[in-house]
């Protein structure tokens, strides 16, 4: 149990951890590349550590340059195996074994792409518990339908069992609106006999497309008003068949959706002023800050000039009053990470804040939906929850109490952003599964209350 007192303000200036998105599929392009890549800052976190040991196991020689940075950063270099290199090394017709991806969704959904464009080679990937109670049937149908063997347990969880074949460009329209089915089928694409389009129902998250055509891919986008959509715009991807991906360097920026904790944790804690720097501000990522600029949240938001195929800039956040707003299902896929946040600003907010269209929280690394009504509604929360999402009577405070993690970091680290703005405190049972994408998230909190002189979260 971590206890999370109710804390004074929190204040200073810090940089986040690495993205953990854009940390995934650095090292995943780099090992399909066939020089050396060097990526600055690789997140060193449990779900990303999954992903290096993964690329070894089918062949990547990857050297990782010294401790990690103040932020959580480690600079690495990977030798890449070549984008049909997993083939011509594993397809030696025996069982494999399993490439354990513990508890990394990202990696699950990504890596069979790869994999399912390798002539005759066979891959199983399985995880963690949590990890083998997420849909993978979203990735299994599109790679079928491009003439891989993909197989499941019931037919749509892991573990996942892929069969490599010389794939055939499809034309996908995705039902649900994945950043990671996308990026599956992109990759998959790269290695197929003609052009391979994607449609999305509503914009996602797009690190892969712009690191492609980083490494030379040729890849397009475009919006789609035509067709009716969850909320749209609908895009549609191109991405042609590639010889060879040469991404040289990636420079990975901070992670918005950790970031996103502090930034909410001095929005709530009265007398905060906190400053972090080097976030990434992808457009596709931000979603949370109009939601927070409509509930009137004090933010100020500065993007550096010369940021690279990500935008960077940082982010200034005070403490303010709050008022209740409505988010829909066109900004879900924009905010999807930061939806547990939004619940618990709503509990300080005037008025009710409604979350809907989004379903997908149900299939995160827990029951997002399930997970965090029952969490806060445990420590005094007014809240609700719908099939789609939850609503939220704000009362401008909350009692505070006991809250499982139940294994799911973005669970765990609400929960202590919870406790410092509670009456009571917050005892969080489970907080070691911060360290999937944050390790640091209680020194970083720590840091910020110790510069305001305050005490620290202790573990009791
Ligand atoms: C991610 C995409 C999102 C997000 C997840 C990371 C990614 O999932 O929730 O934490 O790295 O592509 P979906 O693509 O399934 O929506």
């Amino acid at each position: 149990m971590t206890l999370f007192a109710p804390s004074g303000p929190l204040e200073g200036t810090l940089r986040p951890p690495p993205d953990k998105s854009i940390s995934h599929r650095a090292a995943l392009i780099a090992a399909m590349g066939e020089r050396e890549t060097e990526i600055a800052g690789y997140l060193e976190a449990e779900d990303t550590r999954a992903t290096l040991a993964a690329l070894r196991s089918l062949g990547a020689a990857i050297e990782e340059g010294g401790p990690a940075s103040a932020s959580g950063g480690i600079d690495v270099r990977v030798t890449g195996i070549g984008l049909r290199g997993p083939g011509e090394r594993f397809a030696s017709g025996e069982e494999p074994s399993a490439i354990d991806v513990r508890n990394a969704g990202t990696l699950l959904r990504i890596l069979p792409g790869w994999l399912a464009g390798q002539g005759d080679g066979v891959w199983v990937l399985d995880g963690d518990d949590s990890i083998r109670r997420r849909p993978v049937d979203r990735v299994a149908e599109p790679l079928r339908a491009m003439g891989a063997t993909v197989e499941c347990r019931d037919g749509r969880l892991p573990p996942l069992r892929v069969g490599g074949a010389a794939l055939r460009a499809t034309s996908y329209r995705m039902p649900v609106a994945s950043a990671q089915v996308k990026s599956c089928v992109l990759v998959a694409g790269l290695l197929a006999d003609g052009e391979t389009q994607v449609t999305e129902p509503a914009q996602t998250r797009d690190h892969t497309e712009r690191m492609l055509v980083a490494a030379g891919a040729a890849l397009t986008s475009e919006e789609l008003r035509t067709i009716p959509t969850i909320g749209g715009p609908a895009r549609r991807i191109t991405v042609q068949p590639a010889e060879r991906l040469e991404p040289g360097r990636f420079a990975v920026p901070g992670d918005f959706s950790s970031a996103a904790f502090l930034a909410v944790a001095s929005a709530l804690v009265p007398g905060s002023r906190v400053r972090l720097v080097d976030v990434g501000l992808n457009p596709t990522r931000i979603g949370l800050l109009g939601i927070l600029h409509r509930m009137d949240a004090a933010i100020r938001v500065e993007e550096d000039a010369a940021a690279g195929i990500e935008p960077r800039g940082a982010l200034d956040v005070r403490h303010g009053p709050l008022r209740a707003t409505r988010v829909h299902a066109a900004e879900v896929p924009l905010a999807i990470d930061e939806l547990p946040l939004v619940a618990l600003l709503g509990c300080f907010a005037e008025g009710s804040t409604v979350v809907s269209g989004a379903e997908e929280l149900r299939h995160k690394e827990s029951d997002r939906i399930a997970t965090v009504v029952e969490g806060l509604r445990g420590i005094g929360a007014d809240i609700e929850a719908a099939e789609d999402g939850f609503a939220v009577r704000g009362t401008g405070e909350l009692r505070g109490g006991r809250l499982d993690a139940q294994g799911d970091h973005r669970l765990a680290m609400l929960g202590a952003v919870a406790g410092l703005a509670s009456r009571e405190g917050v005892e969080v049972s489970g907080m070691e599964a911060a360290a999937v994408s944050y390790p640091r998230f209680e020194a970083d909190l720590a840091a910020l209350l110790d510069r305001a002189g305050e005490a620290s979260p202790g573990t009791t």
